[in-house]
């Protein structure tokens, strides 16, 4: 059976977005700091068609290798791909397929590289299935946003969270945290730190 885990970056004080995120303005105000670490990173920049030669091959790198490598298939929340939609390069960074869960059925969106974009209506459990029989074998990725998370979490749906913590305050936006059952018992059971992130992986039960 392949793991379902969530991997999202955070600032300290919980943030996963700052305030008036929208597309054309992605991960809100300041929210793109969320994610400094990752930019210049060979294993991101590679996937993003930027110069990957130039990044840095770091710890943080081998860990965004380790999650390309096992991922099969993405679920994300509408929020998150709509911001997206405007800005990933084609082909976009996954090279698998992505369910969008979403209220609004739309036809599949086909990219090039392996990736396109399937738009499930009848909720988280239908998404996590679908991206199962698609991942053949390998794992699920739950990419964001905060809402599609939260509701996963509280579903029971997750079996392990990834948090980038960045050493950075936003003050307000979009929380992880907020609304999730406390009786999500989290057990870390992997840290990697740099200077720039501290990669916290939780088993969820
Ligand atoms: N820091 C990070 O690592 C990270 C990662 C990903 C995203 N983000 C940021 O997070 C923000 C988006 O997060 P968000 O919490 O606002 O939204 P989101 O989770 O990306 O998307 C929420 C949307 O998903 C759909 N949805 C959620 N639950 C559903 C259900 N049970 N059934 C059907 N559809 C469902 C709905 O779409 P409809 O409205 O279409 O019905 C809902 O409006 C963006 O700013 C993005 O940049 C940050």
């Amino acid at each position: 059976m392949s793991t379902v885990f969530a991997s999202v970056g955070t600032t300290l004080d919980g943030f996963m977005a700052g305030p008036n995120a929208r597309p054309g303005n992605p991960l809100g105000d300041g929210g793109l700091t969320i994610h400094r670490w990752v930019f210049e990173i060979d294993a991101w920049r590679e996937r993003q068609g930027l110069p990957g030669g130039s990044g840095e091959h770091n710890a943080s790198a081998e860990l965004v290798e380790e999650n390309f490598a096992r991922t099969g298939a993405y679920v994300m929340g509408r929020r998150m791909f709509a911001e997206g939609e405007l800005g990933w390069p084609d082909p976009p960074p996954f090279r698998a397929p992505v369910f969008v869960l979403t209220h609004a059925p739309r036809e599949p969106w086909v990219r090039q590289g392996g990736t396109t974009f399937h738009f499930v209506t009848d909720g988280p459990e239908a998404a996590l299935a679908a991206a199962r029989e698609a991942a053949g074998g390998k794992d699920v990725q739950i990419s964001g946003g905060a809402e599609t998370v939260r509701t996963c979490l509280n579903a029971g749906l997750v079996d392990e969270l990834e948090i980038h913590l960045a050493p950075i305050l936003l003050g307000s936006g979009t929380r992880l945290f907020d609304g999730v059952d406390p009786s999500v018992r989290l057990t870390p059971d992997r840290t990697v730190a740099t200077p720039q992130v501290t990669h916290i992986r939780y088993r969820v039960g």
